[in-house]
């Protein structure tokens, strides 16, 4: 359970914007993205550059009636978002799920994810929330007494901003049996190298800790255990390892792959962009540009610099045959009554191999729903890669990381108003060194941990207010002590409305499908 690797390097999870480790490396610009670790993030374009990560930005214009969250650009990025924003628009089932690690207090960093999950489920999508106490357990050592008290304190306020269990999923890592079983058979797929590659696990990492990761995994892909569906998964950028691995996970589980082809042999991707090029030329060199042979196409290609040398190989090998594009279903894991099946489903013409079908007059799009279709009928997932969006962390008010282990550095949304307002007033800020220089050249806003709080969580949904706070201070209009003191009541209000909340929902968490109590200690 405990003495493991990463013990000691951090307090709580990052997945909402928390960034821990007394020892991490402030303001290092190297980007690493660690679940258990420090999360510092010195700049966010690089996990563009680096990790693939895209920027959410492009895909906003397809979001309907955006979050604020969003607006805002506190939703920096995306994985695969796109599917999800469709589902949306269309009105076609979607699933969005988070979970939490139950180590301390919920802060005003997870209420970020609380509202994502939650605007998620108003916009008609199915919502999950977990308790993630497995690996609380085996990647932090809490005990199960803790667990039990820090979840309780994070489901009331997920139920207090706004979440609907009677319509939602509510479950714990440890209760639920569909998601320990969904772990096992994904568990099957990964094996240990990936798992040093991807987490830098070594020898002296717990085993419950890697088993932490294939629950997780599970986790992502349950909203999809009954039908395939987009689904989202709010989290912070560290988190982005983990939903990588799961898209995945998810691919190989499939029972065919799709794709293009332009003869019966298999081709690598270089050799098919070969092929491609080589079949799109076709007029240059076939006697009979309708029927292009592959000997023919060989020959083009090898007076072609850029061809793959496979390809011209290949193709002098398939001698006579035409070069022709073609839609290909390849047997992956398929049981043979599902390949069976699926041919019988392929419509037109069609020309059928020991492992895989050609298909004539099917397109893409169209092969790969009726893959899923026959995949899901015939005891198959038909998973779709999960997708993500990744917020900012927020800045601590003393400078630096929030971090959960210096309290006084976020604000726990179990705060004593009063303490909150406190908080908020001691608060490190963007301003200059004179009331004076304020004036003459303005804020910081965009260093300011107060702003921050206007921009995350105080203005709401108000972007005017926002932007009028901004602009205020960018002009020098306005002045840290007043606009601390606007911040630090609005905060005070806002903690005491949600403890009122809290103490309402009460009934409504009992009632709600979750075990609060673990039968574990
Ligand atoms: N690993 C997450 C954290 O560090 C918690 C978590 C468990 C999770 N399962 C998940 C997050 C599934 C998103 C999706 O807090
Ligand atoms: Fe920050 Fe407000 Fe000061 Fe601007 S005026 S630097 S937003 S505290």
């Amino acid at each position: 359970m405990t003495g493991d690797t990463e013990g000691g390097r951090g307090g709580d999870g990052g997945v909402a914007g928390d960034a821990d480790g007394a020892d991490g490396a402030e303001g290092a610009d190297e980007v690493a993205l660690d679940p258990w670790g420090s999360s510092a993030v010195g700049d966010y374009r690089e996990l563009f550059s680096e990790f693939g990560i895209e920027e959410f930005e492009g895909i906003l214009p397809r979001v309907p009636d955006p979050h604020y969250l969003m607006r805002r650009g506190v939703i920096f990025g995306h994985r695969d978002y796109r599917p999800v924003a469709r589902a949306m628009d269309e009105g076609d089932p979607f699933a969005v799920l988070s979970g939490f690690m139950p180590t301390g207090d919920p802060h005003i960093g997870h209420k970020l994810v609380f509202d994502e999950i939650i605007w998620h489920q108003a916009q008609g999508g199915d919502a999950y929330a977990l308790i993630a106490d497995l690996e609380a357990n085996s990647a932090r050592g809490m005990s199960w007494d803790e667990i039990d008290e820090h979840a309780r304190n994070y489901l009331l306020s997920l139920l207090a901003l706004g979440f609907d269990p009677e319509e939602g999923t509510l479950y714990r890592q440890s209760e639920n049996r569909e998601v320990q079983d969904l772990a096992f058979e994904l568990g099957a797929e990964a094996n240990f190298s990936e798992f040093q590659s991807i987490y830098g696990f070594d020898g002296e990492t717990d085993v419950s800790h890697m088993q932490s990761v294939v629950t997780q995994m599970a986790d992502i892909l349950y909203p999809q255990l009954e039908e395939p569906k987009p689904t989202v998964i709010p989290v912070g950028p560290d988190q982005d390892p983990h939903v990588r691995l799961a898209r995945d996970l998810a691919a190989r589980t499939r029972y065919f792959g799709v794709r293009t082809a332009y003869a019966s042999f298999e081709a690598t991707d270089d050799e098919l962009a070969s092929l491609r090029e080589a079949y799109e030329a076709r007029e240059a060199y076939a006697e009979d540009a309708d029927q292009p042979r592959c000997e023919e196409a060989a020959e083009w290609l090898a007076s072609e610099e850029t061809a793959a040398e496979g390809a011209i190989e290949k193709l002098e090998n398939a001698g006579m045959e035409p070069l022709r594009p073609r839609t290909r279903f390849v047997d992956r894991r398929a049981t043979d009554d599902a390949f069976e099946a699926l041919i019988e489903a392929v419509d037109g013409e069609k020309r059928v191999f020991e492992a895989h079908v050609d298909a004539f007059e099917v397109n893409l799009a169209e092969a790969e729903e009726l893959a899923r279709e026959v995949e899901v009928a015939h005891g198959g997932h038909g998973f779709l890669p999960p997708s993500s969006i990744y917020h900012r962390f927020m800045t601590g008010l003393t400078g630096g990381k929030m971090s959960s282990s210096i309290p006084a550095s976020h604000i726990s949304l179990l705060d004593d108003p009063e303490e909150g307002y406190e908080k908020v007033k001691s608060a490190t800020t963007g301003g200059r060194e004179t009331a004076d220089l304020q004036r003459e050249l303005g804020g910081r806003a965009d260093e300011c941990p107060v702003y921050e709080l206007y921009a995350y969580l105080l203005a709401g949904d108000d972007d005017e207010f926002a932007t009028e706070v901004y602009e205020e201070c960018v002009g020098g209009e306005r002045l840290c002590g007043d606009c601390k003191e606007q911040a630090a009541r609005l905060m005070e209000e806002f903690l005491e409305e949600h403890q009122e909340k809290r103490d309402e929902v009460e009934g409504l968490l009992e009632e709600a499908e979750i075990e609060l109590e673990s039968s574990r200690r």
